[in-house]
């Protein structure tokens, strides 16, 4: 076909028209797919024709790609795809940079979403991004190099995130002569792969991108292979909503649509199964249940709806139901729990840090979690577990995750919506990981917390004070042990019931084993953090002091407290003043190189942005601050006590 004849149909071809082409094509069936190759393999190619033989190409860029054809020396109705392709990404990216590219197309038959994925380094980032909606992955193979190191880590991501059908397109066939013998020894290669791995089933397809061979017509040159073409393939693959419906009902609640008082509706993407009115429901992670009234649309009220749809549903009774929750059959309801096992997929550069508090976003949930040191990191290549105390960009591991309270989840493999998650860093915002949960830790079931009937308050009561948590923190030789002891004494000999947790102290004993990585210092606030809620528990004022370098922890142990109980107090002394004092000869120490992660020197401190009381030391004696903390915490009394 060349250009001259095509008559093309001008759909939509970039994002934001996505609505008016989804729309001209409502009645078809969509399969999302992402495409899997490096550099060289004719990705871009590949992705061109398949817009091109669907005739999805405006009118005028295939004018203009044409004439880019022909500066780059492509010959006749040869046009240069990668080029097409290349070039619509370059307009869009003069706007904001998206990480995957999504583009449309249609034949009679169905309509197309693929997720194009480039990127070198953030790689995983965008395939995971593209591949965590995707029915189907074609993994693109040169047929001059067969099967690489990519073709298995693509391969390895796109069964780890649970796509379905997987699609071998060995490309470039016009290059081995169209050789039977090259096609077949890459798919046995592939298959012993597959099977280590675990991918059951998987399409192989002879394919040349650039000639056309087996994309959207049988090629007169392989005459030895009798499947499908490719666009047969992808018309005819079963797509994912299919299964879901046969699925227990799940809809997690996105919102709670209430526009007046006698209309309260949960709005939500139906993630598996089908729901009528009548039906009986149970909320989670509350476990209450009752019976769905309607299923409520812009177009009317359904009898039913099924996975993949967007409905608003109202309920028979008036039960506690919020964002976040999942509202699920109910005789077969999802777990909760707070306890995981989960793959990590790490596509941060700041390599995970144990302990530390991430946002952990599943569904509609949003919950603060730590991830414990991985079980173990995977290399794609040998598939060997590889023991290792973190995990870096690209590396794929196994670790234990906790939250801060129950999540409603189900295995990722049974439920890509409710078992797949993001890890958000609390401070920047960035994802720097995607998770897939396995199983929920039988301890986290087993393990209920017991309700105390002498309570935190009872017990600071008896001892007439408010309990509360003073943090102390600043560089080493601030001065936050000097002024923390004296507040300890002025508040002893007021009466008051206090204990004071020192860095050093603490650290010949419950945290001895704790040294002065990132990682460690962590942990050591964690366990001081704990051990300072207990403390507040039995009544106690406690007094910290810790170096505490990260906003991260200290707002960890603050959420562990009820509001108000944690007093943060910056011992603002600059560095070079501490370092001049140099009580312990430590700094000196460090500057010789003695001493590895030394706060200020090369280890970071991270000041405190609002603390409730800041004290600068080059104008304030230990003294006066410590008499102006007594009088903060006293003045703010609760007058009951
Ligand atoms: S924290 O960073 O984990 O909060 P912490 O307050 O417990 O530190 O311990 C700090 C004390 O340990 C310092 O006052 C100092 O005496 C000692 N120390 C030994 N090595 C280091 C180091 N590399 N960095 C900071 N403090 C150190």
């Amino acid at each position: 076909m060349t250009v001259q004849e095509s008559s093309y149909r001008v759909d939509a071809l970039i994002a934001e028209d996505i609505d008016a082409y989804l729309a001209l094509h409502q009645n078809k069936s969509l399969l999302r797919f992402i495409t899997c190759g490096s550099v060289d393999d004719g990705k871009s190619t590949l992705i061109g024709r398949l817009l091109y033989d669907s005739k999805m190409i405006f009118e005028d860029q295939l004018a203009s790609l044409e004439a880019d054809s022909r500066r780059v020396g492509t010959q006749g109705a040869n046009i240069d795809f990668a080029l097409l392709v290349d070039g619509l990404a370059a307009e869009r990216e003069q706007g904001i940079t998206i990480d995957v590219a999504y583009r449309f197309f249609a034949t009679e038959k169905r309509k197309f979403i693929v997720a194009d994925t480039p990127g070198h380094e953030q790689y995983t980032r965008n395939m995971v991004t593209g591949a965590s909606t995707a029915d189907a992955a074609v993994i693109l193979i040169d047929a001059r190099k067969g099967v690489l190191t990519q073709t298995r880590r693509h391969s390895y991501l796109a069964h780890l995130l649970g796509i379905r059908h997987l699609i071998l397109a060995v490309n470039k066939m016009d290059l081995v002569a169209y050789d039977q013998g090259v096609f077949d020894d890459i798919v046995a290669d592939y298959r012993a792969f597959a099977d280590s791995i675990g991918i059951g089933d998987f399409t192989a397809i002879p394919i040349s991108g650039l000639a056309g061979d087996n994309i959207a017509a049988p090629s007169d040159h392989t005459d030895w292979y009798a499947g499908r073409t490719l666009m047969e393939t992808l018309e005819t693959l079963e797509v994912a909503t299919a299964v879901e419906s046969d699925r227990p009902f799940r809809m997690p609640v996105q919102w709670v649509n209430r526009p007046d008082l006698d209309f309260r509706g949960f709005s939500g993407l139906i993630a598996s199964g089908t729901i009528a009115p009548g039906d009986d429901v149970r909320i989670l992670p509350s476990g209450r249940t009752t019976r769905v009234k309607r299923i409520v649309t812009m177009d009317g009220d359904l009898d039913r709806a099924g996975a993949g749809q967007s409905v608003t549903i109202t309920l028979a009774d008036e039960i506690d139901c919020s964002r976040g929750d999942v509202i699920a059959a109910a005789d077969d309801p999802p777990q909760a729990a707070d306890q995981f096992e989960a793959t990590l997929v790490w596509m941060a550069s700041e390599e995970l840090l144990p302990g530390r508090g991430y946002w952990l976003k599943l569904g509609t949930q949003t919950v603060s979690a730590t991830v414990q040191q991985p079980k173990y990191a995977i290399d794609v290549n040998t598939l060997a577990e590889l023991s290792q105390k973190t995990l870096g960009l690209n590396d794929i591991g196994v670790a234990e995750v906790y939250t801060d309270r129950d999540v409603v989840f189900e295995p990722y493999d049974t439920n890509r919506e409710l078992g797949g998650f993001i890890l958000i860093d609390k401070v920047t915002n960035a994802t720097v990981a995607a998770g897939m949960l396995h199983f929920a830790l039988r301890r986290s079931q087993n393990v209920h917390w017991q309700a105390l009937e002498v309570t935190r308050e009872a017990h600071a009561g008896q001892k007439h004070q408010r309990a509360r948590v003073l943090w102390f923190t600043g560089f080493s030789g601030s001065g936050k042990s000097t002024i923390a002891n004296m507040v300890e004494k002025r508040l002893f000999a007021l009466g008051r019931h206090s204990f004071l947790l020192d860095g050093d102290n603490i650290r010949h004993g419950l945290n001895k084993d704790l040294g002065f990585t990132e990682q460690d210092r962590i942990e050591n606030i964690r366990r001081v953090g704990e051990v300072a809620k207990l403390m507040t528990d039995a009544g106690l004022i406690v007094l910290t002091a810790f170096i505490s370098p990260f906003q991260a922890e200290r707002r960890m142990v603050r959420s562990m407290l009820p509001e108000g109980d944690f007093v943060e107090i910056f011992v603002d002394t600059p560095l070079q003043v501490a370092e001049a004092r140099d009580v312990k000869g430590l700094y000196r120490k460090a500057r010789a190189g003695e001493l590895k992660n030394f706060t200020g020197i090369d280890s970071p401190y991270e000041a405190p942005e609002t603390p409730e009381i800041h004290i600068d030391t080059t104008k304030e004696s230990p003294e006066d601050a410590a008499e102006r903390i007594v009088k903060a915490i006293l003045d703010d009394w609760s007058p009951t006590l």
